[in-house]
């Protein structure tokens, strides 16, 4: 089958890693991909955001089958309008993807649900979102409604710190994704993520992995996209994950399914452990970046018959066969990163023939001038496995200390909590 990815990051380098291993897949295309994605697929210049390009071009190439990585296209409709078009498509419709792009409409759903999740109200001018503030006391949360590129919420320790967060939303600096508040109790324990396939019917859970959001060692800095993560997360437990499955995850897709916008896709449930109690943080309509190149190292060739059977409607047959493995990833950001940063500096990667066990994904890669350059602020990813998560973590700082690139930086403490 001709295969088209939609993205450009280190999750659709991973994703597309794993399905050209896979004997169905014959041509496969990503739209925009980056240098390393080149190396699997045929990079295309198209606005993955623009449901009519990508339906025009998936017209052109006789494509069969449509795997959407990012968020923004999903929240553009990008699915519904493929599907539309008898494209078949991994990815939810724009309705169901509501859950990553309004944090009202899924503090709405858990309510009506009853899954647990923190308690809230929702504001649309400052002055009442200051006095439920002022009622609450601090921490608390404040979140902007809509997509905010991750920096729409702000963990507030101190009074000063919330009421400036809130004046931020109302003053614009979220544009539309701030003109609705989201004010939540502080919920404190551990976070961990737990990705679930779902066909809208049937749940077949991949695996927890826990992500390190902040930029320096010891979870200090600013707050990025993710600098690091390992997979599985021992916090979450089997019964764990059975809990948060029968709690919140599958009351909440029954809502979605009886109101009519079933999600199909993978649902991303944060979640916040304690004293063996899962508290719903968030929901995404997608996997994760970097956690998606843990699952795609562990899966290989397979991910591309579940996506398909999420696509089509069959997941209740669908089976992992997973190896009792661990894996890493470490990302290489550049330096300045989350804030500002040079691209296109040179990078000099190490040859990792026979090595099979280890993987860098390019997340903001370039090729210019025959030599590969920079071309974002979390760049690549190194991701190993291993039969512990000492073992994989070892190979993957192994290979990072192989990359030659002055102009980057990492964390040297991935895992951590789990070691
Ligand atoms: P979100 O975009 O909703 O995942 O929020 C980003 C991060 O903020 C989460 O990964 C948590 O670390 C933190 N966070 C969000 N909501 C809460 C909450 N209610 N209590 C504590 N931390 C939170
Ligand atoms: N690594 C966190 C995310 O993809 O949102």
């Amino acid at each position: 089958m001709n295969i088209l990815i939609l993205g450009g990051g280190g999750r659709e380098h991973a994703l597309a890693w794993a399905i050209s291993q896979n004997p169905k897949c014959d041509r496969l295309f990503c739209a925009p991909g980056n240098a390393g994605i080149a190396e699997v697929a045929e990079c295309v210049r198209l606005n993955p955001e623009d449901a009519s390009e990508v339906c025009a071009f998936a017209a052109e190439h006789a494509i069969d089958f449509v795997v959407i990585g990012p968020e923004a296209p999903l929240a553009a409709g990008v699915a519904d309008a493929l599907r539309a078009d008898g494209y078949l498509t991994f990815g939810p419709s724009q309705a169901a993807a509501q859950v990553e792009a309004s944090k009202a409409f899924t503090k709405q759903l858990c309510d009506e649900a009853g899954a647990d999740t923190a308690r809230y109200a929702r504001s649309t001018d400052a002055a009442s979102a200051h006095a439920y503030v002022a009622e609450q006391g601090t921490p608390i949360v404040i979140k902007a409604d809509g997509l905010a590129a991750g920096k729409g919420v702000t963990v507030a320790m101190d009074d000063a710190t919330a009421r400036a967060a809130i004046d931020d939303c109302f003053d614009g600096a979220f544009g539309d994704a701030g003109a609705e508040v989201v004010i939540e109790e502080f919920m404190e324990g551990e976070e961990v993520s737990l990705f679930v396939l779902t066909d809208g019917e049937a749940m077949l859970p991949l695996a927890s992995a826990q992500d390190h959001k902040r930029a320096f060692d010891g979870d200090e800095g600013p707050n990025t996209g993710g600098m690091g993560a390992y997979s599985p997360a021992p916090v979450l437990t089997d019964a764990l994950r059975d809990r948060a499955l029968d709690t919140i995850v599958g009351p909440c897709l029954k809502v979605l399914r009886e109101r009519g916008t079933p999600f199909a896709g993978v649902l991303y449930a944060g979640l916040m452990i304690q004293d063996g109690r899962p508290r719903l943080v968030e929901y995404n309509a997608r996997f994760g970046d970097p956690e998606c190149q843990l699952l795609m190292a562990r899966m290989g060739a397979q991910a591309l018959d579940v996506l398909l059977a999420v696509a089509e409607g069959d997941l209740a047959q669908a089976r992992v066969n997973w190896a009792d493995d661990h894996a890493v990833t470490v990302v290489l950001a550049a330096k300045g990163y989350p804030g500002d940063y040079a691209k296109g500096e040179p990078i000099r990667l190490p040859d990792l023939a026979g090595e099979p066990l280890v993987q860098i994904f390019h997340a903001g890669t370039a090729e210019k001038d025959g030599q590969l350059v920079s071309n974002g602020g979390r760049v690549l990813a190194v991701t190993a496995r291993g039969a512990s998560l000492q073992e994989a973590r070892d190979r993957a700082y192994g290979v990072v200390d192989r990359i030659d690139w002055p102009g980057g930086f990492h964390r040297r403490d991935i895992g951590w909590r789990a070691l």
